[in-house]
């Protein structure tokens, strides 16, 4: 079974202009290869102009279509208007947001300083709100149709220790998702996210896995699938929640984790660990009476 394959028919996005936030690394970039592939028109935005550069390059360069690499930082409500504009500008509209840009570490709470807490807060609550004001009222405002489809986590729903302002800010990313759902439908703007599982990159891994603590948390261990998330599966479900045939999809979160959320949901989810033996005895104990 190939997990690495493309899932949507060629062409699937053609004519449709994507900007990507946090579009220069790991599954942002991933996402942003497939709907290059797919004959998107791409935008992606980050901080980091040479890591932006770089990846454009590689992009034009394996698809031949222009990327257009936009540095911003998406705490900054003007910065985040500035290059939306400069998109506008450059290739003439913007069809599809992806509120993919986070920033995340691992840490007991207590140990956090309130900048800490709220440096998290900002990018991914406070970043997304910004890039979806900025894109919405743009697509209200020229009666254009819109789509945004916001990365979360799937401790949006639970929680989780250890990464408490990453899961407060992914909540209120979730709620704001499902909120707009509704009140933008009338304006012809979907609403949907994605609730990923651990799929392996260099940003995430770096920062909740460091060093020691690779050794000793294996997170493919969790999943019930026993394994962690390749990229392409990621991007074949966001290229279909963009595409239009998946158009009536409106104000849903959908989870690619491998089962590993309900895994620990279940009470009784642990009793994979009762020996073969054990349920032998107690059958035959059963059957007896
Ligand atoms: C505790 C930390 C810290 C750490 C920084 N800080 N790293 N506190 N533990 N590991 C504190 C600093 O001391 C400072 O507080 C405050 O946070 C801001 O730090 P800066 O370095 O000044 O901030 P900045 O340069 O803006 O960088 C932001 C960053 C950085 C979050 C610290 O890691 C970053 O840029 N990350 C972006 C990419 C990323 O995080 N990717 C992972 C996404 S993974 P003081 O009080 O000292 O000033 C993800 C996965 C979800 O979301 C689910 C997985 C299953
Ligand atoms: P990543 O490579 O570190 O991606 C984060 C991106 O956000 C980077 O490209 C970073 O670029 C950008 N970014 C950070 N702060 C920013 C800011 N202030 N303004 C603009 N851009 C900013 O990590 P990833 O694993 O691919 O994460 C991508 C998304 O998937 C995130 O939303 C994350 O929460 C989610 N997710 C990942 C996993 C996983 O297992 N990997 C699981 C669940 C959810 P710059 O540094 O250049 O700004």
């Amino acid at each position: 079974m190939s997990f690495q394959t493309g899932l949507l028919k060629d062409n699937a996005l053609k004519g449709k202009v994507v900007l990507v936030t946090g579009g220069g690394t790991g599954l942002g970039k991933s996402m942003g290869h497939y709907f290059c592939h797919l004959g998107a028109r791409l935008i992606i935005s980050s901080r980091n102009e040479s890591v932006l550069q770089e990846t454009a390059r590689e992009m034009q360069k394996q698809h031949g279509e222009e990327v257009l690499a936009l540095p911003c930082d998406v705490r900054d409500y003007e910065a985040v208007a500035g290059m939306f504009k400069e998109a506008i500008n450059q290739v003439g509209r913007v069809d599809a947001v992806v509120n993919n840009a986070a920033a995340n570490f691992i840490s007991p709470t207590e140990r956090l300083s309130p900048n800490a807490f709220h440096t998290i807060l900002d990018i991914v609550l406070k970043g997304t709100a910004n890039m979806t004001l900025v894109a919405g009222k743009h697509w209200i405002n020229s009666g254009q149709a819109g789509n945004f489809l916001n990365i979360v986590t799937t401790y949006a729903f639970t929680g989780s220790g250890y990464v408490v302002p990453s899961a407060a800010a992914k909540a209120g990313v979730l709620a704001m998702t499902r909120s707009l759902a509704v009140e933008w439908a009338k304006y012809n703007i979907r609403s949907n996210a994605i609730a990923p599982g651990p799929f392996p990159t260099e940003g995430a891994w770096s920062r909740l896995l460091p060093d020691e603590m690779a050794k000793q948390f294996d997170p493919a261990k969790r999943v019930p699938l026993a394994r962690v998330g390749e990229h392409q599966e990621l991007s074949n479900l966001a290229a279909f929640l963009l595409a239009d045939q998946s158009g009536f999809i409106n104000g849903e979160v959908v989870t690619i984790d491998g089962g590993e959320w309900l895994r620990g949901a279940g009470q009784f989810n642990d009793f994979d660990k009762v020996p073969k033996e054990l349920w032998d005895q107690m059958e035959k104990k059963r059957k007896g009476k």
